[in-house]
């Protein structure tokens, strides 16, 4: 397994991302991290992550001695990434500069084809290249550089080898010890053979077999989760959604129905939701039983009137507490013996655990929160370590159904945020319907599994003129979205097909009543967001 630390760099992530893709376990860690830490992790390597820090600055974070001295005494390979090499030039007596300028962007590195080597029975000395370059078809390399300062001077025990034409130190090695130091970026998409070199680095450097699968991982949690539980219960709202779905599937695998699974019809679902992801869940996780409660009434009773989405936002998460707490009072377990099921996945683990530095962006969150400060109850959380791709293939695992694990994320607030201004009873059935035509259209015509997330909008406020038959209509306006994204945080629109868009538009505006109008949303993010509200 790999320890990854993290100083702060915006792409950390993605250096768990490859760890993982090569079959390795791993986790990031923040850099402030102590000795016992990584001891009681058991890492077999390291890798430092890069960060916005100059190692000379005052506020510059560091790795404590001892937990250098503790590398050296168990023999740690280590792997430096941008500020992660520059930590350990300067650490270990190298000199670390500013660069006369910038590098931001694409370079190419030279591989040095001629580095000295023992042989691999150490027996005699051969030329060739590093280990981290191993099957790297050619010797010139697109790289991604993002930084102020580089390494000058590199510390005893270590050789060059590769290049740019900006720096004779653009990768390192000191083979005797088995550190390894890159000034680009190997972790990102825009150095294609990235993957490689950090593959590389766990497989032949450390050792690592590459053998971690969800097959082994889910049989490993099922067994801690029936340990820890012993005789206790857990409670969950089920959403439809995968994390939901996936958590549920688990969980219920290893207690069976000391699991009590439920699910807040809020009124603002998609159509038949409720009853369809019953059925789905109860026929693909055998003997669980979901309970629905229709909280509908309160839901449209308390929007109504209300326009403004923060406020629709903050009812709805109210309502959906309220809902929750009466779900797990009627169901009469004993509270000191009760557990409350949450979705949580790594990039959120990551995002509250990782390294901040001074000038770092807290993003900002908008689940439906609050239920565990509320509830004190104590939390399991049985998705902390994966990301969502691995979400994915743990639900294939357990059997879930490519119509559960391959969803489009659907919000917490649902189609409350989906209708524009005021919702009511009669528009989200509207839009439901609407809504309905659109992903139906979208998996018929093999475009749902290459979008990112898709569905419709409503503007209730927004009427518009049309003639049907001989009469003239003045009717609402439904807007088609759809962005293909790698992390929703970023994303574009999706290129549909015009006899596509034709053929869905044709269908809404004859089959929904109240819709004379179809639009499609040319927005990207940024600036756009994804949702309309
Ligand atoms: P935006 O609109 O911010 O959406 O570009 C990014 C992703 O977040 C989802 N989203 C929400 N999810 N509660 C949720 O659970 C919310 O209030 C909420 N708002 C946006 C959105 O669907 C997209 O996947």
């Amino acid at each position: 397994r790999i320890l990854v630390i993290d100083f702060g760099s915006q792409v950390s992530h993605l250096i768990c991302r490859r760890v993982r893709e090569a079959g390795v376990y791993c986790e990031l860690r923040s850099c402030l991290l102590k000795l016992d830490d990584v001891t009681s992790f058991h890492p077999n390597g390291i890798i430092l992550s890069g960060g916005p820090h100059s190692v000379y600055d005052k506020e510059a974070p560091h790795l404590s001695k001892e937990i250098w001295n503790h590398i050296d005494e168990k023999k740690l390979p280590v792997f430096g990434i941008c500020y992660g090499q520059q930590e350990m030039c300067h650490f270990l007596g190298g000199k670390v500069e500013p660069g006369v300028k910038r590098e931001f962007g694409h370079a190419e590195l030279l591989i040095r084809e001629d580095v000295a080597h023992l042989s691999a029975d150490g027996t005699k000395k051969i030329k060739g290249r590093s280990p981290i370059f191993e099957g790297i078809s050619t010797e010139r390399v697109p790289v991604w550089m993002s930084h102020g300062d580089k390494v000058t001077q590199i510390p005893s025990g270590f050789t060059s080898i590769a290049y740019t034409s900006n720096t004779e130190y653009a990768a390192i090695e000191d083979q005797t010890r088995h550190f390894y130091g890159v000034q680009f970026h190997p972790e990102v998409t825009h150095t294609p053979s990235g993957a490689t070199m950090i593959k590389n680095f766990v497989l032949k450097v450390v050792g690592c077999k590459g053998e971690w699968n969800m097959h082994d991982f889910c049989q490993k949690q099922i067994d801690i989760i029936m340990n820890k539980l012993e005789d206790k219960y857990v409670v969950g709202a089920v959403s439809g959604g995968v994390d939901s779905s996936v958590a549920a599937a688990l969980v219920h695998k290893a207690i069976g129905d000391r699991f009590r699974p439920f699910m807040v019809d809020t009124g603002l679902l998609r159509k038949d939701e409720a009853k369809i992801v019953k059925e789905r869940l109860e026929k693909h996780i055998p003997g669980m039983k979901l309970k629905v409660l229709d909280a509908s009434g309160d839901f449209y009773k308390e929007l109504s009137g209300v326009m403004e989405p923060e406020k629709k936002r903050k009812i709805i998460g109210r309502l959906f507490v309220e809902a929750f707490e009466k779900a797990v009072s009627e169901m009469g377990l004993p509270h000191e013996r009760c557990l409350l099921l949450q979705g949580t996945l790594y990039p959120d683990v990551i995002e509250s655990t990782s390294y901040k530095g001074p000038s770092s962006v807290i993003k900002t969150h908008h689940n439906v929160g609050g239920l565990p400060d509320r509830m004190k109850m104590e939390v399991i959380e049985p998705l902390r370590l994966l990301f969502k791709d691995e979400v994915r293939a743990l639900g294939n695992e357990l059997g879930l159904p490519v119509t559960s694990v391959m969803r489009h994320p659907f919000p917490g607030p649902g189609l409350g945020i989906r209708i524009i201004g005021e919702v009511t009873k009669e528009s989200a059935d509207t839009l439901s319907l609407a809504d309905d035509i659109y992903i139906e259209e979208l998996r018929k015509n093999g475009h749902y599994d290459k979008i990112g997330q898709a569905f419709a909008v409503l503007l209730p406020t927004v009427r518009s003129v049309g003639v049907m038959g001989d009469h003239r209509t003045y009717e609402n306006v439904c807007v088609l979205r759809a962005v293909t994204t790698t992390d929703f945080m970023t994303a574009d629109w999706y290129d549909m097909p015009h006899d596509v868009l034709a053929k869905i538009s044709n269908r809404i505006i004859n089959e929904v009543k109240g819709i004379n109008r179809v639009c499609y949303d040319v927005s990207s993010k940024p600036p756009a967001t994804i949702e309309w509200e």
